[in-house]
């Protein structure tokens, strides 16, 4: 893990490292103004794409930072790897859509949770998904 100013960066490679990421998210939520249900929110939705990238790609990094935007405060969350990527990324989004016969939930779910949601991959490329939310009402 590196923590470089407010930024931290969590690198995924075990299981652990997704306890950390999560954490990461908490305890970097909790300085700017988050009710304590959003710092779960947030918590929970870093959780899912970090087990994606165990699950689907193996390694990778996730990436948290605090951001502020015309007279807002929110965290930005990065995650990233160089997996095989996603080929239908529509279908992907969709709740129930899983290529492991699981529940699909995970990143239609991390959608929901956070105020903006971004998604790009290309087939053999990797994802990155960047995610934020708004604390104190704004967004
Ligand atoms: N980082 C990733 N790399 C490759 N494919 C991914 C990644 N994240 C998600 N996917 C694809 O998107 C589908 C939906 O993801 P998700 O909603 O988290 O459901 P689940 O993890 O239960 O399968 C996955 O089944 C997988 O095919
Ligand atoms: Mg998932």
């Amino acid at each position: 893990m590196t923590v470089a100013s407010d930024e931290v960066r969590v690198r995924i490679a075990s299981d652990d490292d997704i306890v950390t990421a999560r954490q990461e998210g908490r305890r970097l939520s909790a300085g700017l103004g988050f009710s304590s249900t959003d710092l779960t929110l947030i918590a929970t939705a870093i959780s899912e794409v970090a087990r994606n990238i165990r699950v689907f790609a193996g390694e990778g990094q996730v990436q948290i930072r605090p951001v502020h935007e015309r007279g807002r405060e929110g965290i930005v969350v990065v995650a990233r790897d160089k997996g095989p990527g996603i080929a239908d990324i529509e279908r992907a989004m969709q709740d129930g859509y899983s290529t492991r016969g699981s529940f699909g939930l995970g990143l239609p779910g991390a959608r929901r949770l956070m105020d903006e949601f971004d998604i790009r991959s290309r087939p053999g490329k990797g994802v990155t998904v960047t995610m934020k939310k708004w604390a104190l009402g704004g967004g």
